[in-house]
């Protein structure tokens, strides 16, 4: 049990780390975030929650300066197209991709799932089938994920848990961060597959993360809707 004086301690970091966090657009490129607190970060996406622990993301992490460049036509929100600059592509220190699995590995009963209970969760049979079962439920009737879109989209909703969750824990270590849906799906797709062997059947581009240093000071105040706008009490 942490006292009350440790626990105010932990609650103003919590805040100062989400008033520095700020969706960098150019990081330094002469710093690299050390090995050791990168893994940190890896592991708070690790341990991030899955809906039915199914873990439905991969993270593609894109280093060298060729393989990122394959993107920047097309990534707009991370080529500098808006501020003139390299953008996060040229000068994040660490540039990652999330993939979200598709219906063909993430419905119920898929090779995929039969493996990973087996495998990651240890499930005995008779479990991993009472498993299946709920999951097919969920999956058909209470969420109605009924199509390879829905399905996809489900799987990349659990990558944005794990995103959000890194992105805190960067911040809280004082690195810098940037989400980053800007880019064209279709072109990434076709990138991913050809250059990296992704299949697109399998995996679709869900949202990509780039961390760092800031480069300067955020370009734009942080501002936000007021609590009581953002928070309905019941
Ligand atoms: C899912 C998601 C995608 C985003 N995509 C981009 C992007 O492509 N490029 C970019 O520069 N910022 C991107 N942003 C950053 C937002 O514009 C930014 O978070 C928002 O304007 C609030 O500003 P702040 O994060 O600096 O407080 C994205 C944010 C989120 C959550």
């Amino acid at each position: 049990m942490k006292d009350i004086v440790e626990i105010a301690d932990v609650q103003s970091q919590i805040l100062e780390a989400f008033s520095f966090r700020h969706a960098t657009k150019l990081f330094d490129e002469t710093r690299k975030i050390p090995e050791a607190e990168f893994d940190t970060i890896l592991e708070a996406g690790r341990l991030s929650p899955t809906s039915f622990g199914a873990e439905q993301w991969q993270l593609l992490m894109i280093q060298t300066r060729e393989k990122r460049e394959l993107f920047r036509d097309f990534a707009w929100g991370a080529n500098g197209m808006m501020h003139g600059t390299t953008g996060q592509l040229g000068s994040a220190s660490h540039f990652g991709l999330f993939l979200a699995r598709t219906s063909e590995t993430m419905k119920a009963g898929s090779d995929y799932l039969a493996r990973h209970m087996r495998e990651v969760k240890k499930f005995p049979d008779e479990v991993a089938n009472g498993f299946e079962a709920v999951l097919r439920k969920f999956q058909e009737e209470d969420f109605g994920l009924t199509s390879d879109r829905l399905l996809t989209e489900w799987s990349a909703r659990q990558a944005y848990i794990a995103l959000g969750n890194m992105m805190t824990a960067a911040a809280l270590m004082g690195i810098d961060s940037c989400p980053i849906e800007g880019f064209d799906v279709k072109q990434t797709q076709a990138t991913l597959q050809e250059h990296f062997g992704i299949d697109p059947k399998e995996f679709y581009p869900a949202v990509m993360v780039a961390f760092g240093y800031r480069a300067g000071a955020p370009a734009y105040p942080q501002t936000r809707r007021d609590l009581d706008e953002v928070v309905a009490w019941a």
